[in-house]
């Protein structure tokens, strides 16, 4: 028995120091590809759910990115002609349901009716235009929930609404990043950064902002917590000169795998994508 378990020792040892060089080959051979252990380090956002596995915006694709391991969910939010915040990108409902006319324009009932799945796939015919609410009430502690307000000009009062949601909830206490409010609408993240103020809020910049400054960059800086380009903007300057004005930087919206490479080499916090599986194998999550 000895014998035995001095022969296992031995045969241990000997596999170890094969195996160190062998790693070692296999690192100089990424040469620059960025590793594993580093794109764990990245924030995996399902933009609309994994919208590119269900359709978007619904409890489905919501559901398939925390099943896919993404750290947060992305939803927008936007309120019905009664009061009732929903879960759609659009400002109509046109493209996503089978119904016709602007989100303002409908009833919350109206809205519900519809079929927010078919345009998708026959497999997920009947389901609905989600509530804020019910978001809150389903992901919250399962997964992060990045909450973008779409085109709040449209709805006054859209921030109180959100905020009174969170803290019913206890929601609105620093809670490790798990929520994040952002916009493209500037102002209303100002508005809503003085009634959340331990909630971190990101400013949304589309293609006009490619020739951000360093001033408006640390205006932003005031109120945000986060400056969330479109990633054809994204560059190592702007990587840089964001996280100088103290900032993070989660980029949108990558669909491809080539995609999701270039932000990881230009060392985003963060990469919103339709395709979860493209932003990261996560070998402990997915045990
Ligand atoms: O998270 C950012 C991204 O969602 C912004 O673009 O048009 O998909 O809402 P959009
Ligand atoms: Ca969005």
């Amino acid at each position: 028995m000895k014998r035995i378990m001095t022969i296992l020792v031995g045969l241990c040892i000997a596999m170890t120091a094969f195996a160190g060089p062998a790693l070692a080959a296999e690192q100089s051979e990424l040469g620059s590809v960025i590793s594993k252990q580093e794109q764990q380090e990245v924030v995996n956002v399902a933009h609309r759910g994994a919208s590119g596995h269900a359709p978007e915006n619904t409890m489905s694709a919501f559901h398939k990115g925390v099943e896919m391991k993404a750290d947060y969910i992305e939803i927008d939010v936007q309120m019905t002609k009664d009061g009732e915040l929903v879960v759609i990108h659009d400002t109509t409902v046109d493209r996503t349901t089978n119904g016709t006319g602007d989100v303002g324009d409908l009833t919350f009932e109206e809205i519900r009716e519809l079929d927010a799945g078919s345009w998708f796939g026959e497999g997920y015919a009947g389901e609905k235009v989600p509530t804020f609410e019910e978001i809150l009430d389903t992901f919250r502690g399962k997964v992060g929930i990045l909450i973008e307000l779409k085109a709040p000009e449209l709805y006054p009062g859209i921030e109180e609404k959100v905020a009174d949601a969170l803290t019913e909830r206890n929601m609105e206490r620093p809670n490790n990043d798990k929520i994040i409010i952002q916009s493209f609408n500037h102002e209303s993240m100002k508005i809503s950064k003085e009634l959340l103020p331990s909630i971190p809020h990101g400013v949304l910049a589309g293609m006009s902002w490619a020739d951000v400054t360093e001033e408006q960059l640390a205006e932003f800086a005031t109120y945000a917590d986060y400056f969330n380009p479109n990633m054809n903007i994204v560059t190592h300057e702007l990587v840089s000169n964001v996280h100088e004005a103290g900032m993070k930087i989660f980029a949108y919206t990558s669909r491809t795998q080539e995609q999701a490479d270039r932000l990881f080499q230009l060392n985003v916090d963060g990469i919103v994508s339709d395709f979860p599986e493209h932003v990261y194998y996560h070998p402990v999550k997915n045990k």
